[in-house]
């Protein structure tokens, strides 16, 4: 069979070892480490999985290097505690064993260190160290960092290097990127240091150098050493690609590894650009890596936004950069690498970058995928279960995400599975992804199951709606109910006019062939993005919702890159319910009780969903064992119906 990725497949070198191909796991943090930051087992068994799937090194995420100043939340591991040895060597161990090189951040959050804003649950702030003095927007108060701290951090940072060779890790990266401490440093925009520590590019860079050094000092030659740092802050005055190609030349002589990201954790607008939204290009931040890489000898390693393997294998062979690095990818899929060198591309779940991993974090200080329901569950995944004694024939209604993964889990489990889907084609509400240029890994999605189910035994039936008839002629064991949900149509007047549509049916709609003047009713997500996809193709278009706020329905990372782009394309409306629809727009009141009309030529009615679960009752009294999934239960997200679907289909 021939190699398509053969530059991606290739070994490389970074100081002593060999990484066996160009695909690394970009260091993901979890929120939810053991009290202390020690790893429990479901950490290890997280960062296991991805091992499992083949990729050529996993990064731990930040580890704190002086627990009681750099701490950017409070359950972060930090490498001063000695007690936390064990349990990452056991982690280590979890990682190689599959083969992969085992990597570890060492990190500090400089002004962040600590702070209420920042620190997860914390009640009470610490005093906080950056280059200089601020007060920040939070109104908490930042000390200049005293040069004996500044002496003190480089030896803690060599002593972690130390915990880290000792617990067997095979890299250390020295985190010099995202607004953490050596970027403030680097940051004229942050520095106003009078010191040495200050001023000029060669003292703004002074404490990350004799952090390097100290770094090799305490782990000698050939142990590689990568760092991460920006290619561009993205912030006014702040440190820009001349500025990070002028530091790649100044450490290049004393790292391995030079990994190029870019933005600020700290700052909304600029998260979305750290980790790329959906709205932005695959690949966004790879021309930073470019750039850097033409001016040194050291390897150099892209991230952001990564996950076609044609353009990582591009990115390779074209010399943009060495290796490709991943975060959400991999969350995903951990086996993308092994589908990619085995032919199975087809097989990849894309990430759909719409910020549940690190939403969830945020809300329950765990992780998630909302197209990979192991994540998270990663212990539960390990256990064999025995194989099925008596399989089961299982008749699923729907062929939407949660029917597909019901579908290809009871299949797995060797039940004999029957899938009807009462229209044409599979794929469900992620149909309508295909019409949207930001939405297409969720139609890539979609595409991901259906080939999968292909490769089953699962009789997938079309035009084929399950009704009692049906259950009875099939004499099924189990019914699971994927019958998903249906567009509410609010009772207003003119809400049946011709130019009236529900959102779905823009799948079917060019935008060229619709009105110049488009009002859509409802701002949850479906209308926000709808209204973005509109608004992108030049039309005019204004939303209309009833709450303070659009987007109100999704995690605080995707609203915020949701809120970029209706600023840049649409007009709000909240606080407006809408009255009335004529040929001419919408009609309304405000907050105020005041009338507010809208010029249109066309509604987009996006007023939410409900369930469609009529099955359920058709059921009741019927003997057969019935579960119901998805959005058939609640109108929700696919994360739940991909979780509802698979999880419902493990335990049968
Ligand atoms: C859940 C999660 C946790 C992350 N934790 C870290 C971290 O601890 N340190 C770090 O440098 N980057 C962290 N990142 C950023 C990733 O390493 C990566 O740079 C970013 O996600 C962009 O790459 P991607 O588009 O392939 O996800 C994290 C990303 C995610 C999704």
């Amino acid at each position: 069979m021939k190699n398509k990725y053969p530059n991606l497949s290739k070994p490389i070198k970074i100081g002593n070892i060999v990484a066996r191909h160009r695909i690394f796991s970009a260091p993901t943090g979890l929120m939810g480490y053991g009290a202390g930051g020690h790893m429990t087992i479901d950490n290890r068994a997280y960062y296991e999985y991805k091992a499992s799937g083949g990729c050529a090194v996993v990064s731990l995420g930040e580890c704190i290097v002086h627990g009681e100043s750099g701490s950017s939340h409070n359950l972060q591991p930090a490498l001063d505690d000695i007690t936390l040895l064990p349990s990452l060597t056991c982690l280590v161990n979890d990682i190689k064993r599959h083969g992969a090189l085992a990597n570890i951040e060492l990190s500090h959050g400089g002004k962040y260190g600590g702070l209420v804003s920042v620190g997860g649950e914390l009640k009470e702030g610490k005093v906080a160290y950056g280059p200089s003095e601020e007060i920040l927007p939070t109104g908490e108060h930042i000390f200049e960092m005293p040069k004996t701290m500044i002496h003190e951090l480089v030896r803690y940072y060599g002593k972690a290097a130390i915990m880290a060779k000792r617990a067997g890790f095979d890299m250390v990266n020295v985190h010099a990127a995202h607004g953490w401490l050596f970027s403030q440093f680097l940051s004229p925009a942050q520095n106003h240091r009078s010191d040495e520590y200050g001023g000029c590019f060669e003292n703004r860079a002074r404490f990350f150098l004799e952090t390097l050094d100290e770094v090799r000092r305490c782990l000698g030659p050939g142990f590689p050493i990568e760092v991460r740092m920006n290619g561009d802050d993205f912030v006014e005055g702040g440190m820009h690609l001349d500025d990070y190609v002028a530091l790649a030349k100044l450490i290049e002589d004393k790292v391995d590894l030079i990994n190029v990201s870019c933005g600020s954790h700290e700052v909304e607008e600029l998260f979305v650009r750290t980790h790329p939204s959906m709205f932005y290009e695959h690949g966004c931040n790879v021309y930073l890596a470019a750039e850097i890489k033409k001016h040194v000898k050291v390897p150099v390693s892209c991230v952001g936004g990564l996950n076609d393997p044609a353009q990582c294998e591009e990115i390779i062979a074209s010399g943009k950069a060495d290796i490709i690095e991943m975060g959400r990818a991999l969350m995903a899929d951990p086996f993308l690498p092994k589908k990619i060198f085995s032919g199975r591309e087809d097989e990849i779940t894309p990430c759909l970058r719409c910020f549940e991993c690190l939403g969830q974090s945020v809300v329950a200080m765990g992780i998630r995928c909302a197209v990979n329901p192991i994540i998270g569950n990663e212990v539960e995944h390990r256990i064999q279960y025995p194989p099925v004694d008596h399989p089961k024939k299982v008749l699923i209604a729907g062929g939407g995400p949660g029917g597909m993964q019901a579908a290809l889990e009871a299949d797995a489990r060797e039940h004999q599975v029957i899938l009807c889907e009462k229209t044409g084609t599979l794929g469900g509400a992620l149909k309508f992804a295909k019409a949207i240029d930001f939405k297409q890994d969720l139609y890539k999605f979609s595409q991901s199951l259906q080939i999968k189910l292909e490769k089953t035994s699962v009789d997938v039936r079309y035009h084929t709606e399950v009704t009692p008839k049906l259950v009875t002629e099939l004499s099924p064991d189990v019914v699971i109910i994927a019958t998903g949900a249906t567009p509410i149509i609010p009772k207003i007047p003119g809400i049946d006019g011709s130019n009236v549509f529900p959102a779905a049916s823009i799948e079917e709609m060019a935008p060229d062939a619709m009105g110049e003047n488009i009002v859509i009713l409802g701002g949850g997500l479906v209308g926000c993005e709808t209204a973005i996809h509109l608004g992108r193709h030049g039309k005019k278009v204004t939303i209309v919702e009833m709450r303070d706020e659009a987007a109100a329905d999704c995690n605080c990372f995707h609203k915020t890159a949701v809120n970029m782009e209706l600023k840049k394309y649409v007009t709000v409306l909240t606080g407006t319910k809408a009255e009335c629809i004529t040929e001419n727009g919408l009609s309304g009141r405000d907050s105020a009780g005041q009338p507010v009309f809208v010029a249109a030529d066309m509604v987009i009615c996006a007023a939410g969903m409900r369930s469609d679960n009529t099955l359920e009752s058709a059921l009741a009294d019927m003997d057969v064992e019935v579960y119901t999934i998805g959005d058939a239960v609640k109108p929700n997200k696919v994360t739940q119906a991909v979780f509802d679907g698979y999880y419902c289909a493990k335990y049968l």
